[in-house]
């Protein structure tokens, strides 16, 4: 977690305003019909403040890379505008979006697959550099490489090794390592550790923290898992569905989550006290992750949610409103459920009223055992 040295009327690096990803179904044999829409991502407005890091969380399918790659505009927006220092990064030509592209990076989920397996270190370092014409001569690229290696914990003599040769967080350190080469501002790590060991995790969040400190990065990092976001951001986002259900200060956010979804993911979050980790009560949420096809209508979460009131959640869009200061909810009922005058259904009791099973947890990824169904308790907080 950084310092955020900004105030309130500062540009921030980027804003997304109104983002919506939709992407089309197609069916037919001989014309290729549009048949519908996968809204992957469906109205998103957040913003990132120079040198700070937004934790970006939510269960798998719920359009979290979609956003990234949507920044970067790998893929096109369908709606809205993405924001950096506050030009629009869709009006720009072919060699101004080059020139903004490489002041934003993305850190892959899976390094051996986003590396070339046929380059060594040094080539794979090389590369972003050649390829916007910076580094100038071979003696420049040298230094450049080895300073690169320092930089990510990687000793000097990996520059003439393989991918295949390093462990799982060696070649995240050589992604990551990539990614900085250009001397980005904004670097979107896309599930950065998911694919490494939990002791390995650690390092390569602490590494990602170093290095923003160092170089003043901004940071957008994406993951399935609450507790990977939780120290290194300044504010977490929850996805649900292509929307955000809920911001705050990660401090905020950790210690009382507002949203109901928020709520039964920090309940599947372990907690390293052993009493109260005994005592600690998880919510279990009755079906699996609607289709982003078919969204359900109201509040998109009404079909798993344990405080689903017979008024307002079917069939009103919850706002995403501020309930505090920095505190952003999309719940009809927040200040309800916040005081304590709603009680939330047992996941059986969810599950009938839906028609579906009792079975997935919050999310897959974010808890694996079976989890108390209802909960009438105060949530055992970290
Ligand atoms: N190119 C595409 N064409 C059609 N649908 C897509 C495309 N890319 C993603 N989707 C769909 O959009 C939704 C969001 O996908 P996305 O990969 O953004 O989710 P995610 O939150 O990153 O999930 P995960 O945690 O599994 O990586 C999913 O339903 C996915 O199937
Ligand atoms: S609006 Fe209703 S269904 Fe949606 S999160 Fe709030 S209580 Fe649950
Ligand atoms: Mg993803």
């Amino acid at each position: 977690m950084s310092a955020v040295p900004t105030s309130p009327d500062a540009e921030p690096l980027l804003r997304l305003e109104g983002l919506k990803v939709h992407f089309p179904i197609k069916a037919g044999i001989v014309f290729d019909r549009t048949v519908g829409h996968v809204r992957a991502v469906d109205g998103v407005d957040l913003s990132i403040p120079r040198g700070a890091t937004y934790g970006l969380v939510g269960e798998s399918g719920c359009g979290k890379s979609t956003l990234g790659r949507a920044i970067l505009r790998l893929v096109e927006p369908t709606a809205g505008r993405v924001l950096f220092e506050g030009i629009d990064v869709a009006s720009l030509d072919a060699e101004p979006l080059r020139k903004m592209r490489r002041r934003m990076q993305m850190v892959f989920q899976d390094p051996l697959g986003s590396l070339d397996p046929r380059q060594n270190v040094e080539s794979l370092l090389t590369e972003p550099l050649r390829a916007h014409g910076l580094g100038g001569g071979s003696k420049e690229l040298t230094a450049k490489v080895s300073n690169l290696l320092d930089a990510v914990g990687l000793p000097a003599a990996a520059r003439r090794r393989y991918p295949h040769e390093f462990s799982g967080g060696q070649r995240q350190r050589i992604g990551i390592a990539r990614a900085i080469a250009l001397e980005p501002d904004l670097l979107i790590a896309d599930e950065p550790v998911s694919a490494l060991d939990d002791s390995v995790q650690a390092q390569v969040l602490n590494l990602l923290e170093e290095l923003q400190q160092r170089l003043g990065l901004t940071f957008l990092v994406i993951a399935h898992d609450l507790a990977v976001v939780r120290h290194i951001s300044d504010v977490v986002g929850v996805m649900y569905l292509g929307s955000l259900v809920e911001q705050a200060p990660a401090d905020a956010l950790y210690e009382q989550p507002l949203h109901p979804y928020t709520r039964a993911l920090m309940s599947a979050v372990p907690v390293p006290d052993p009493v109260v980790e005994e005592r600690r009560e998880r919510i279990l949420l009755a079906g699996d992750l609607p289709s982003p096809a078919n969204p359900p209508s109201g509040c998109r979460f009404h079909t798993r949610c344990p405080w689903r009131q017979e008024t307002r959640c079917d069939d009103e869009v919850p706002a995403l409103r501020e309930l505090a200061p920095g505190r952003l909810v999309s719940c009809h009922w927040a200040e309800e459920i916040r005081d304590g005058l709603l009680f939330p259904k047992s996941a059986e009791e969810v599950a009938a009223t839906q028609g579906v099973t009792v079975g997935s947890t919050a999310a897959d990824g974010f808890e694996s055992d079976a989890a108390v169904g209802g909960v009438d308790q105060p949530i055992e907080r970290r």
